[in-house]
């Protein structure tokens, strides 16, 4: 019931009936022509406005099945700008986590974001009066781990299997099993198979 109340309250969202129902205590900004489509299994904690869906005008976010968007150590923000693309793969994982799309933001199966931890497609602000805004979609592969407190700059590929080290800024892209860290990360080591790591 209280799922159904909110697609009513907002056109554009698609919730589950099997997703969580803390999910109402959620905050939702849909712009005009933005959809959310809200997975089977999406779980998140009871927390008002700990989880914030923030979507311009035509914007569009699938939060694929079985993902946690975790709030218990901090907000979890999603923020999907007018005509901009997010997807997150099944049982993807945000902890604390800020994801921020402009053009296209999409994580694999399984990729997990750890607390303080934020993605951008974007600059966010144009670099002078010269060079605007710079913009350029990221993917974060199947199975990748981004520890806490990181950066994930525009236009980063992250391959599947990586692992990006607490405190790291990613500027460039990942080979997939790669370890990498630091600012601005660079590899570091090898990472195996993270497919039934928990
Ligand atoms: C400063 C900034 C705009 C520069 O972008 P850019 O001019 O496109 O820079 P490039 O991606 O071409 O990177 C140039 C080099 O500097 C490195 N680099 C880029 N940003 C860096 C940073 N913040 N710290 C350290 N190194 C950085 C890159 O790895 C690259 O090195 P390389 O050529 O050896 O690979 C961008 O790095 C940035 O910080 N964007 C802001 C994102 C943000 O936080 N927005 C939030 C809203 S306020």
């Amino acid at each position: 019931m209280r799922l159904a109340r909110l697609g009513a309250r907002h056109p554009g969202l698609a919730i589950d009936p099997a997703a969580s129902t803390n999910l109402a205590g959620a905050e939702f900004e849909l712009g005009v022509g933005a959809r959310l489509s809200i997975g089977p299994g999406v779980v998140t904690e009871r927390r008002r406005h700990a989880l914030r869906f923030l979507l311009g005008p035509g914007a569009s976010v699938e939060i694929g099945p079985g993902t946690w968007l975790r709030t218990d150590l901090g907000p979890v923000i999603l923020a999907c700008f007018a005509g901009a693309r997010m997807v997150l793969g099944p049982e993807s994982f945000l902890n604390g986590a800020h994801l921020s799309a402009k053009r296209e933001l999409v994580l694999g199966r399984r990729a997990w974001v750890g607390p303080g931890s934020r993605v951008f497609d974007s600059d966010q602000h144009d670099f002078d009066a010269e060079r605007p805004e710079g913009m350029a979609p990221v993917r974060i592969g199947d199975h990748v781990w981004v520890a806490s407190d990181c950066t994930v700059l525009k236009g980063v590929t992250i391959g599947e299997h990586a692992v990006v080290g607490a405190r790291s800024l990613v500027t460039r892209d990942v080979p997939p099993h790669t370890l990498v860290l630091g600012a601005p990360a660079t590899p570091r080591g090898r990472v195996g198979d993270r497919s039934r790591v928990r």
